[in-house]
């Protein structure tokens, strides 16, 4: 890498800092960074210790996770992170997917001193500066043969991917596999770390990767994963409501107003208000009609249903009446939909 990246890069590093409302000097600022990174570290170093092992031993053996989704039995979560903010993430995808995981471990482990970006002769920055350096795997996969996606997770190093990453993609054969790149950083995007990928090796099918912040939710991992354009999962039935800055997955009905609805969104999402009736539902107009197919039922909250095939209405509790429906939110309890609907009048984005 050349001195002016670097230079560039440190800049942004210090904007960053800055931008916590740190005023200390530049020196402590990063003292600072590499503090935070040391207690993480040693924040998430016993787990891994306690769990890296049997993950390692589930996947070396070819012995597949207890999937709780066995759609995912060809998927495998692979992940590289020094500080645990990419394993985070990649904690979240598994309990998601129910996919496999493998943790790329380096045979000499990185130090701090290995990672003090600031120290241009540190490892992580010669390794960074020279794309020919392949640090060695300890514990390889002796095969990826059984899965067809790999999602391959990794920090930001210099804008780039690290160089171990590089070990792990010429390590196998991906000419027939979907690779789903997602990183961590401070503030660097994904897309130079996917442009060196897509060109180190032949890769099936390399799908748009996700940038994601240290402290991203599940929530933020799901609302990626539910749409990405992957394998046996499909979102045809499936639709994103947005609600005070919640995102919730909604899986659409078999009914023809549902695909309608699914149609249309295609076309981009639309924002609906909605208002408070009976104490159980919100109710709003759609932009459009849909067909009805109207029978008497029973709602139960989380159920949204079409009315008089112009209004949608989202359930936090129950009524009976003769509805088209529409979908079901997914994995939220009664009261937690209370309390996202409250309030009198709501807006809501259907997407
Ligand atoms: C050597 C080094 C270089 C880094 N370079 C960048 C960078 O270019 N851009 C950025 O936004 N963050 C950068 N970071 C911050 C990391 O990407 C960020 O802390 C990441 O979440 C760490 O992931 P991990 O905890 O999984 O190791 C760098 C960190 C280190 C140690």
């Amino acid at each position: 890498m050349n001195d002016l990246i670097s230079m560039v890069l440190s800049v942004i590093f210090a904007v960053m800092l800055s931008g916590c409302g740190n005023t200390q000097p530049a020196t402590d600022k990063a003292e600072q960074y590499d503090h935070t990174v040391t207690t993480e570290q040693k924040q998430t170093t016993q787990s891994k210790k306690d769990t890296v092992t049997e993950d390692r031993k589930a996947v070396s053996d070819t012995v597949k996770a207890d999937n709780t989704n066995s759609d995912n039995s060809d998927t495998l979560i692979v992940y590289f992170s020094r500080t645990g903010n990419t394993e985070k993430i990649a904690a979240h995808l598994t309990e998601l997917t129910g996919a496999d995981t493998y943790v790329i471990t380096a045979a000499v482990p990185y130090t701090d001193e290995d990672i003090e970006y600031n120290n241009d002769n540190c490892r992580a920055n010669k390794e960074q500066n020279d794309k020919s350096i392949r640090p060695e795997i300890v514990d390889k996969l002796s095969s990826i043969d059984d899965y067809d996606t790999i999602f391959l997770g990794y920090p930001i190093w210099w804008g780039e991917e690290p160089r171990i990453i590089d070990t792990f993609l010429e390590s196998y054969d991906f000419s027939e596999k979907t690779v789903i790149p997602f990183c961590t950083s401070g503030s660097s995007g994904i897309e130079t770390s996917e442009r060196n990928i897509a060109e180190l090796t032949d890769i099936g099918e390399l799908v748009k990767g996700k940038r994601f912040a240290a402290g991203a939710s599940k929530e933020d991992v799901k609302e990626w994963y539910d749409m990405l354009p992957i394998g046996n999962k499909s979102n045809e039935n499936k639709i994103t409501l947005s609600v005070n800055g919640n995102t919730l997955s909604v899986t659409l009905a078999d009914t023809d107003a549902a695909k309608e609805l699914s149609q249309k969104l295609k076309d981009g999402a639309v924002t609906v208000d909605l208002k408070e009736y009976g104490g159980f539902e919100k109710v709003g107009a759609l932009p459009w009609s849909l067909t009805t197919s109207d029978e008497n039922t029973e709602t139960k909250p989380g159920d949204i249903m079409l009315y008089q095939g112009d209004q949608i209405t989202i359930f936090y509790g129950s009524n009976t009446w003769s509805y088209t429906k529409l979908g079901t939110i997914d994995d939220v309890t009664a009261d937690e939909l209370e309390k996202l609907l409250s309030g009198k009048n709501i807006t809501v984005t259907l997407s």
